[in-house]
């Protein structure tokens, strides 16, 4: 069967970590690339991260560095959910810059995009700054992209601002130029990362699993999206569990926009479900998903990881 090819854009990020995992060992997709951008914490942990994470898993998968700041807006972090390092709890090695590349995010997506015979998925699972510049620098990449899953923004309410979930809320003028980019897109926000739960059965599972389970399992100790006995939010894991299982999903094609100018709400994703604004449909927004199938499928997905 052909793997469907895919860009990872990320900020690991412990949840991040787990969605990547899930991605390189999935024999459904190819990860072409993984680009960073400053989210969870500055861009240069998150590049080191994501190379921890290659070197860990012993995979060979480019690594590109991207912006180290929002379009406009001044740089936050999530440092106090994922550690000072970005993915404290276990002592990674040091990589070595072998897989780092020399270009910088946009440049190395444009042209795996453009060289790629099968149109390309994005995956962004962090602030959408990269994606932006990269549809304004060049957008004939539209071309030969098939659509944007991404985790990102809610139809409830934010767990960054009142209203404003952390990955819009950090760039939302980037969030703007993808929302209103036309290329298909699938939304998958906190109406369904808040129920996408590791819970404490599920965290033992993974303890006594292998010992990439075993490494998870040190990460959750430190991750502070929920808590072990609540439950984890595996907020970047529903992006790839769309990819792989989207009959867990229950969605709806609505209008999504960005609001910009709310000195309380900007960053907020107007998920239109009435259609007041009388808008085009631009998004397919995940409303539920099936907490059991979900919880089900990521330790069996992680039991591959191995
Ligand atoms: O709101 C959840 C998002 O913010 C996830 O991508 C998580 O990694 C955090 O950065
Ligand atoms: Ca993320």
């Amino acid at each position: 069967m052909l793997k469907r090819p895919i860009i990872i854009d990320t900020d690991p990020g412990i949840d991040d970590a787990v969605a990547i995992a899930i991605a390189l060992y999935s024999e459904e997709l190819d990860v072409k690339l993984i680009t960073t951008v400053a989210g969870n914490v500055g861009v240069d942990k998150v590049t080191n991260n994501a190379l921890k994470l290659l070197k860990y898993f012993k995979k060979e998968v480019p690594v590109a560095m991207g912006a180290a700041a929002p379009l406009i807006r001044t740089p936050q972090d999530a440092s106090n959910v994922h550690g000072v390092s970005g993915m404290e709890g276990f002592d990674f090695e040091e990589p070595t810059n072998d897989l780092l590349l020399d270009e910088n995010a946009v440049n190395a997506m444009y042209k795996v995009i453009k060289d790629s015979a099968t149109p390309i998925t994005l995956v962004p699972i962090g602030p959408l700054t990269n994606i932006a510049l990269l549809l304004k620098i060049y957008p004939e990449v539209k071309n030969n992209i098939q659509d944007i899953v991404l985790m990102g923004g809610s139809a409830s309410r934010g767990n960054m601002g009142v209203m404003s979930e952390f990955n819009i809320h950090v760039d939302p003028e980037a969030a703007k130029i993808v929302f209103d980019s036309g290329l298909p897109i699938v939304m998958a926000g906190l109406d369904v990362g808040w129920k996408a739960l590791v819970l404490p059965e599920d965290s033992a599972q993974l303890e006594n699993m292998n010992d990439v389970g075993k490494m998870i399992h040190s990460l959750f100790k430190r991750y502070r999206g929920g808590s072990m006995k609540t439950g984890l939010k595996m907020y970047d894991s529903c992006a790839i569990a769309y990819l792989l299982k989207p009959e867990m999903f229950e969605t709806t094609d609505t209008h999504v926009d960005i609001e910009l100018n709310g000195s309380m709400t900007a960053g907020t994703t107007i998920v239109d479900l009435k259609g007041y604004l009388g808008k085009p449909n631009n998004a397919k927004v995940c409303l539920d998903i099936d907490q059991q199938l979900f919880r089900q499928w990521l330790l069996d997905s992680l039991r591959k990881c191995n």
